[in-house]
């Protein structure tokens, strides 16, 4: 069925509400069809008052494409690390990053334990035009140096030795990316991004440092407080996220599922 969902800002580019949608209905290819769109113009979305079983979420995720993982993320009461407390863009030292997350609140801890996501669209669009230049012009080795894995990846271990990021073999993605959207956005990450091709981690270092300072300015960012029944979709490709781990004595359960992603275009 075609539902009247409205697509409502609440970032300065980055992070739109959807109002009006049941994600667990059988929705048309015409809803999807805005969903997406809305997706690759606000780079994350937001649905409030949903009930999703695992199986709905699921099925909502194959919308988007192949189901890659389904995963449930929690953090007891008792434990002091969540998953995913430092900036990171999913899987980008995989050839083909995932495209889409989709993630469900399950139990929410009575304060905190928001997630914030940044756009790379916007962080690059606000860069001086030689040094779009320059970035067009270059790949960059991702390799998963630190051993971060998608269920521990808030226990980051100390930092490896230089010589970890030169000898990691990792793979190569361009530094900019034309998105299917029919814009260019940003693509590295803390991480997971080792050096620039034909580079040393040394020679890396600064300019993938300003970057990484340039692309945590709040105004590229939005943060969501989770409530009871939240939904988050959110493009991999054009968004980093954080998971905030401020609820300590607190429980907090999400689903996650993971969408199949697809080699990255270079800008040029
Ligand atoms: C993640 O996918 O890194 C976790 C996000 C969250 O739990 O808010």
């Amino acid at each position: 069925m075609t539902q009247q969902l409205e697509i409502v800002p609440v970032g300065s580019g980055i992070g739109a509400e959807v109002v009006g949608l049941d994600l667990g209905l059988d929705f048309s290819d015409e809803t999807y069809s805005r969903l997406r769109t809305a997706l690759d113009e606000n780079g994350v979305l937001f649905v409030p008052d949903q009930d999703l079983t695992v199986e709905q979420h699921q099925g909502l995720a194959r919308r988007f494409g192949d189901l890659l993982t389904t995963q449930e993320l929690r953090k007891e009461a008792d434990e002091t690390q969540n998953i995913g407390d430092t900036w990171h863009v999913d899987g980008t030292y995989t050839a083909a990053p995932p495209a889409v997350t989709l993630l469900v609140a399950r139990e929410l801890p009575r304060y905190g334990g928001d997630t914030i996501w940044a756009s790379m669209r916007t962080a690059y669009d606000a860069l001086s035009e030689s040094l779009k230049d320059t970035l067009e012009g270059l790949s960059a080795v991702h390799a998963n140096v630190r051993g971060l894995t998608p269920s521990s990846a808030a226990t980051v271990p100390p930092e490896p030795s230089v010589d970890a990021y030169d000898d990691a073999e990792g793979v190569l993605h361009p530094v900019v990316i034309s998105h299917p959207g029919g814009f260019k956005s940003l693509f590295v990450n803390p991480a997971y991004t080792a050096r620039f091709e034909g580079w040393t981690r040394r020679e890396s270092l600064g300019l993938l440092n300003y970057l990484f300072q340039h692309c945590q300015r709040p105004e590229f960012s939005v943060r969501l407080h989770w409530r009871p029944g939240m939904v988050a979709i959110w493009d991999n490709t054009q968004v980093w996220h954080l998971a905030v781990n401020d609820y300590h004595g607190l429980r907090r359960v999400m689903s996650r599922a993971v969408v199949a992603g697809a080699p990255l275009k270079a800008a040029r």
